[in-house]
This record gives C-alpha cells, sequence and structure tokens, in this order.
C-alpha cells in the first residue's frame, strides 16, 4: 500500500499571533500543489491552535505538541487530547526527547497519551530516537526497540499512528545520519512494527525522519526507502524554507520502491 507522504511542522515554544502570515503562506503553497501528494500538519503552540485552525484548514492540518492523558480534571496548566481535538487540530506530537528530558516523560506515560489521542480521534506521531552516547555505542536499534515496544499502546494502525524517528543528537545540531544510516533504521522500525502489529498494519504506518531537515537536505532525505515524510522544527519556523521542504517530496513516479520489506 502507497503511505501519504507527511510533512510535520514543530514550532516548539515559538510564535505568536505576528507569525500567522507565515501559515497563510503556507496553506497558499499547499493548496496550489503540495497537497495533492503530500499531507501537511503545522503544530503551534497552544495558544495559537485557534489561530491556526483558521488560517490552515482545511488544506493544512493542525496539530498540538502534546497532551494529557486523562480527559479532563485537576491538571493546572494541561490539555488534553479532546481539547485538542475540540480546538480542530487532527494530529498531536507525543513523546518528543524535549518532553522525555526536560518533562521526565518515560515510555509508559507516552503510551498512556497516545492512548487518550487515539480516543480523542487524534493521529498520535510518537518520537522514538537513541542520544549521542547511544548512537555511538551502536545501540541505536535497542534503543528504538525498546522505545517503540513501551510507548505505543496496541491498536496502532496506520490511521492513528504515525512514528518519527529523531536522533536526539541531530535536533537542531545541523547534523544528520547518513542516508544508509536512515535507510537501515526505518527499515528495521518497520520491521519491528511488523512483528508487533502485523504486516498490513505496519506497511500503513508512515515513518518520518526528524532531527535538522532543511530544504538543503531534505529532497536526500526524503528519497530513502522507508521515510515517508520528516519532522521539521527550526526549518518550519521559515514558511519559505518549510514550503521548499514539502515540495522535496518525491513525485510518486520518480520515487524509489517503498514499502516493501525485503
Ligand atoms: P530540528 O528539530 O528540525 O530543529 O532539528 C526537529 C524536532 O525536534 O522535531
Amino acid at each position: 500500500m502507497a503511505r501519504r507522504p507527511l510533512i510535520a511542522g514543530n514550532w516548539k515554544m515559538h510564535g505568536g499571533r505576528a507569525d500567522l502570515d507565515k501559515l497563510r503562506m503556507i496553506r497558499e503553497a499547499a493548496r496550489r500543489q503540495i497537497c495533492e501528494t503530500t499531507d501537511v500538519v503545522v503544530c503551534p503552540p497552544a495558544t495559537l491552535l485557534a489561530h491556526a485552525f483558521e488560517a490552515l484548514e482545511p488544506t493544512v492540518a493542525v496539530g498540538g505538541q502534546d497532551c494529557h492523558f486523562a480527559a479532563s480534571g485537576p491538571y493546572t496548566g494541561s490539555i488534553s487530547a479532546p481539547m485538542l481535538a475540540d480546538s480542530g487540530a487532527r494530529y498531536v506530537i507525543l513523546g518528543h526527547s524535549e518532553r522525555r528530558s526536560g518533562c521526565g516523560e518515560d515510555d509508559a506515560l507516552v503510551a498512556r497519551k497516545v492512548a487518550a489521542a487515539w480516543s480523542a480521534g487524534l493521529v498520535a506521531i510518537v518520537c522514538v530516537g537513541e542520544t549521542e552516547a547511544e548512537h555511538a555505542a551502536g545501540r541505536t536499534l535497542a534503543v528504538l526497540r525498546e522505545e517503540l515496544t513501551g510507548s505505543l499502546p496496541s491498536g496502532a494502525t496506520g490511521d492513528n499512528t504515525v512514528i518519527a524517528y529523531e536522533p536526539i543528537w541531530a535536533i537542531g545540531a545541523g547534523r544528520t545520519p547518513t542516508p544508509d544510516e536512515i535507510e537501515k533504521i526505518h527499515h528495521a522500525m518497520r520491521e519491528h512494527l511488523s512483528h508487533r502489529i502485523g504486516e498490513p498494519a505496519a506497511r500503513a504506518v508512515r515513518l518520518l525522519y526528524g532531527g535538522s531537515v532543511k530544504p538543503e537536505n531534505a529532497g536526500e532525505i526524503l528519497a530513502i526507502r522507508n521515510v515517508d515524510g520528516a519532522l521539521v522544527g527550526g526549518a518550519s519556523l521559515n514558511a519559505e524554507d518549510f514550503i521548499a521542504i514539502c515540495r522535496s517530496v518525491p513525485e510518486p513516479a520518480a520515487a524509489p520502491p517503498r514499502g516493501g520489506l525485503e
């Protein structure tokens, strides 16, 4: 089954109403060209969700950057998955390394959040990735297996789940793994999912690469087998760069074969 590529922008803790014009630019570019072949989502800070919905939908989707595992309750400062859905969001990023390390989120908590997102009808973009030390020690695949096992509750499908491989050492660092490394890692993730949820479901789950994706390297990264899109941080804050990345998705006919497990 062909997977529709997905380019996701993660604005992190950046942006205000003065930046809404960027979203309108992205929507116009997507409407003219990109959305025929590619899904696009922008995940702004929660304060901008409603404005982003007005500026982007229905051409470009809106997503949250986190949610609580409960639907409502005494959790001052938190936002639930149903609240994100109510604001118009269709996606939510969960388990980003900045939340795992900065907010103490472990796999079990991420799994509860993923289940909450599914219950609210959101697509969970579940992030996994190794530290620099784990990379240097050759532990990347072991770390990813552990994170995928712990962070994904049973019931993942191509409709409710996207996995983003984000090596922590590449985020905001201006460096990336080699195309060969990315290909091996994405292949291994596809195989892992296949064992876990069965091959047809695993084939349908989109696997994004994230970590220093820029207009200059997007074409090469997005052409790698089993890379079904990108999670873009810094470069998504610049509308022209983000649009250029969206346009770097290979044409379906020109793309290398995707999806098959060897
Ligand atoms: P970056 O961030 O593109 O700025 O490296 C990616 C991310 O953290 O999702």
